[in-house]
């Protein structure tokens, strides 16, 4: 018995090794933000909002993704790439200028409430990242930010 469990282990170890050489299509990062960026994007958001949304959403939502070490770490890594993928792909925060209005309301919107329903940022990514998580009374002001800005475009501003 003793004999199979170390086969099986080592067998493990070697999978371990070998998928680290798998080709993996790359993460593309950059380090400054875009022109076209939310933060940058015709309004003015409290200073705390917006250290708040890059230390919280970036690394998901954005083309400023700041991956860690662990990211080239099979099959962590593999992990780490979808949840950047599929963030990107439901929102990213380097094209909001693209966006037309209708569309930064609803994603506003949608921020707003998986912020609110601590559906985001993801628990697997506050493991990693506790600086990503907001004490309530900060959490109540980056909202009332969030919100404030919400109205200025439903209002048309
Ligand atoms: C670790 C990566 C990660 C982080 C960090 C992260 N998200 Fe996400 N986010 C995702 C993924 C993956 C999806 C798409 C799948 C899903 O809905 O769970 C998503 C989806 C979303 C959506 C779309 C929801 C929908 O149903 O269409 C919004 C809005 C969103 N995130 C906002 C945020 C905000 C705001 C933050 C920061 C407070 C944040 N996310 C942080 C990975 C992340």
């Amino acid at each position: 018995m003793k004999k199979k469990l170390r086969v099986v282990l080592l067998l493990l170890l070697a999978a371990f090794f070998l998928i680290q050489f798998r080709k993996q299509p790359e993460i593309k990062s950059s380090g400054t933000i875009a022109e076209s960026d939310f933060l940058k994007t015709d309004h003015q958001l409290d200073v705390e909002t917006v250290q708040f949304l890059k230390q919280a959403c970036y690394d998901c939502h954005s083309k400023n993704a700041d991956l860690p070490w662990y990211a080239k770490v099979e099959p962590v890594g593999g992990w780490i790439r979808s949840h950047i993928k599929h963030g990107r792909g439901n929102l990213n925060f380097s094209d909001w200028a693209n966006l037309p209005l209708q569309k930064r309301i609803d994603q506003l919107d949608f921020v707003i409430h998986e912020i609110e329903t601590d559906e985001m940022p993801l628990k697997s990514y506050l493991w990693m990242h506790p600086e990503a998580r907001l004490e309530k009374e900060k959490e109540e002001r980056v909202l009332a930010d969030l919100k404030n800005l919400l109205k200025k475009y439903r209002s048309g501003d």
